[in-house]
């Protein structure tokens, strides 16, 4: 059974009544860009198969209620809270992310009660962005109650709704994360990638169809997850904004390479800076190749990526290391983490051929090392969020 589906049975079971509708989110794979969007730079991420459904129904005493359903088909529901009482730090755990959603849409003055319950496939804590595919589905599942049907005329855009969903994880659930995740969820289309430049907002989809030329884009989860991900992420945020201030820009979007050969920088920062500078360089780049059809090329820009947040942002982590060194050993043309780092996923671009080696490579590697087993798996560019029924 599709997501939507089951979300649509899982609302029936536990509510006793259909569900008005069904919405959904998907995950995301962020192809090259990394740590480039807080510093209003250029990312290239696309959808994933895996999404969040929501299913939706209004409720009359203005409270939102929230279920979510795990694969071993058990509810976790939490107290229904008045939407009129949501403010940062009332809700905290998981079910921060919905009500921020419910917050943040209150204060565009879309305001009701509601019985969500949700259920998805995209892996949690793989940094495939399973919190970001969750909190567009509610927003759209929130909206479409309210009326307010996605790209209608005089309904509010998709990067707007990003923005939303970018202000209720800032300010109510209290991560400062970029943009790059919401607007992948909210504005990729299948078989595309998007090259998004974060300071205009400009978007432009570029096919890309890895098996039409023998080639597979191979996702590795390699199950850790660090618990200093979100000290070090908020780091690395004040460093690059650190830098820009010494630098005398808005943001580190505005520093070429010679810039930063003159530029006398802490070593710390600088290293942060080149980063950036180089990231933002090389999705130009693969932006280049794509357009011209030359998917194949991109491969070292992939593997310079991830050398550059390895040694140079300190992003990475011995199993990312690991993914990546056992895929390029294996013959994948490219590979690098995706995703804010400290753990979680990454891609490698590989002959379709050389899939189950590359596979078997990383899994060896992995049990040789004492990790636990990774999970692989090829996939393709897909929808973005949207209505289900
Ligand atoms: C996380 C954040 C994004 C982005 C990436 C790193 O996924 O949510 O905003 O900063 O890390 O590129």
């Amino acid at each position: 059974m599709s997501t939507p589906a089951r979300a649509a049975e899982e609302f029936r079971r536990l509510h006793e009544r259909a569900p008005v509708g069904v919405w959904s989110a998907p995950g995301r794979v962020n192809l090259i860009g990394e740590h480039t969007d807080y510093n209003d730079g250029f990312v290239l991420p696309f959808a994933l198969p895996f999404r969040i459904a929501v299913a939706a129904a209004p409720r009359a005493d203005g409270r939102l209620a929230v279920t979510t359903v795990g694969d071993d088909g058990v509810p976790q529901r939490v107290e229904p809270v008045p939407v009129d009482a949501l403010e940062p730090g009332a809700v905290t755990g998981w079910a921060a992310y919905p009500s921020g959603v419910a917050w943040v849409l209150r204060d565009n003055g879309v305001r009701a009660g509601a019985d969500l319950v949700i259920v998805g496939d995209v892996p949690a804590g793989a940094g495939l962005s399973s919190s970001h595919a969750l909190q567009c589905a509610t927003a759209l599942a929130l909206l479409g109650l309210a009326g307010i049907e996605l790209d209608a005329a005089g309904a509010p855009s998709r990067p707007e709704i990003a923005a939303w969903v970018q202000r209720s994880e800032n300010e109510f659930v209290g991560v400062p994360t970029g943009l790059l995740d919401q607007t992948a969820s909210l504005c990729c289309v299948s078989a595309h990638v998007l090259f998004l430049d974060v300071r205009t907002g400009a978007m432009e989809q570029i096919p890309l169809d890895a098996p039409a030329g023998g080639l597979e884009l191979l996702v590795v989860d390699t199950r850790a997850r660090h618990s200093h991900g979100d000290s070090g992420y908020r780091d690395r945020r004040r460093g690059c904004e650190h830098a820009a201030e010494l630098l005398g820009v808005p943001a580190l979007r505005d520093v070429g390479q010679e810039a930063l050969d003159r530029a006398e920088l802490p070593p710390e920062l600088r290293r942060l800076v080149r980063h950036v500078v180089t990231e933002n360089e090389r999705v130009l780049h693969t932006v280049e190749l794509l357009r011209a059809g030359k998917l194949p090329e991109i491969g070292p820009l992939l593997t310079e990526s991830h050398t550059s947040l390895a040694r140079d942002y300190r992003v990475s982590c011995l199993e990312l290391d690991q993914a990546v060194e056992s895929a390029l050993g294996a013959g994948a043309l490219g590979a690098r983490m995706t995703g804010g780092g400290f753990g979680g996923s990454a891609i490698a671009l590989v002959d379709a051929a050389a899939v189950d080696e590359v596979g078997a490579a990383v899994t060896a590697a992995f049990a040789r090392r004492g990790f636990a087993p990774p999970r692989l798996f090829p996939t393709v560019p897909s929808a973005g969020a949207g209505r289900d029924r």
